[in-house]
């Protein structure tokens, strides 16, 4: 398997689909850093993961702090001989209107800061090494909503695309040096993330173990992005046509969602 013996980091490896991945590419042979803030979690999936015969070590971080992630790399850099991958999966989603956001501006900076400038300040510290092997695989965890207009989530979608556009320079300036960039836009994925949404119950979601095996084929094919065929057909409409996707799309969201809230209430209230 080209997974086995990869010393790959793992952010987000606390939870859902990090959680999953982990002990996913640990059975597979992969010696794991994982990385996300709380310990006591950590060590759940490292115990996790050393029961399912593998190995890993554990990185707790607060990657919404710069100097975190400054001293999370250097650590990382002086305790491992070699990082073959790097996973920025770590990340957190805020489900607001606009018209609901015009006193939080903290909302953009966080998603930001978490889903964008950690990924990023993670990535220019570890490419140095990858450099020095001559190999690299940077794996950048984006969603689905980065490619089509997703009400909603304006300061997470712009985080993700931030993220995206990030990822595919990265990947067109490493082409033939033996270094890969992968976007995974992910669909809903039914984790600790979605599950205090209410009418997500009713909406088809990805099993977190099909989504952690998204990220071992990531790492047997390094594609350049991955993602579902109605991500694929859905964001080429977006960018073809985007007046008509824009406005179905609004509508599509607006009457499904308020059906699905009714739903939702009543099946609270039966
Ligand atoms: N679930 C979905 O429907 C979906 C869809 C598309 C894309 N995604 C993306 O998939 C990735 C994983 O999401 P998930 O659904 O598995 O969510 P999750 O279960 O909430 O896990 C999020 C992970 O990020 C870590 N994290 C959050 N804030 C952090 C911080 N400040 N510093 C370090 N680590 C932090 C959490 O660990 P600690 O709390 O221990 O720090 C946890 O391990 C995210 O990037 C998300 O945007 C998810």
């Amino acid at each position: 398997m080209s997974v086995a013996g990869k010393h790959i980091v793992l952010t987000g490896a606390s939870s859902g689909i990090g959680e999953s991945a982990a002990l996913r590419l640990a059975e597979l042979g992969a010696r794991l850093c994982l990385v996300a803030r709380r310990e006591p979690e950590l060590l759940r999936v490292r115990d996790a993961v050393l029961e399912a015969g593998g190995e890993a070590d554990i990185y707790p971080a607060d990657l919404s702090d710069q100097e975190a992630v400054g001293a999370l790399a250097q650590r990382l850099l002086d305790e491992q001989p070699r990082i073959d991958v790097l996973i920025n999966n770590a990340g957190r989603s805020i489900r607001r209107p606009v018209a609901e956001s015009l006193d939080r501006f903290h909302d953009y900076t966080r998603t930001m800061q978490l889903n964008y400038f950690a990924p990023v300040q993670l990535t220019l510290a570890l490419l140095p090494r990858f450099y020095a092997q001559g190999a690299g695989h940077i794996i950048n965890v984006s969603s689905m909503a980065a490619l089509i207009p997703t009400p909603r989530f304006s300061a997470y979608t712009g985080s993700k695309c931030a993220l995206d556009g990030f990822s595919r320079t990265l990947a067109a300036e490493h082409v033939g040096r033996g270094i890969a960039v992968t976007t995974i836009n992910y669909p809903l994925v039914k984790t600790p993330m979605t599950a205090p949404t209410r009418i997500y119950r009713y909406l088809p979601q990805m099993d977190r173990r099909k989504a952690a095996e998204w990220m071992v084929e990531a790492i047997a094919r390094r594609p350049v992005r991955m993602t579902t065929y109605t991500g694929r057909t859905w964001g080429t409409a977006t960018a073809a046509l985007p007046g008509p996707t824009v406005r179905a799309t609004g509508r599509i969201f607006r009457t499904v969602g308020e059906a699905l809230r009714r739903r939702a209430e009543r099946d609270s209230q039966a």
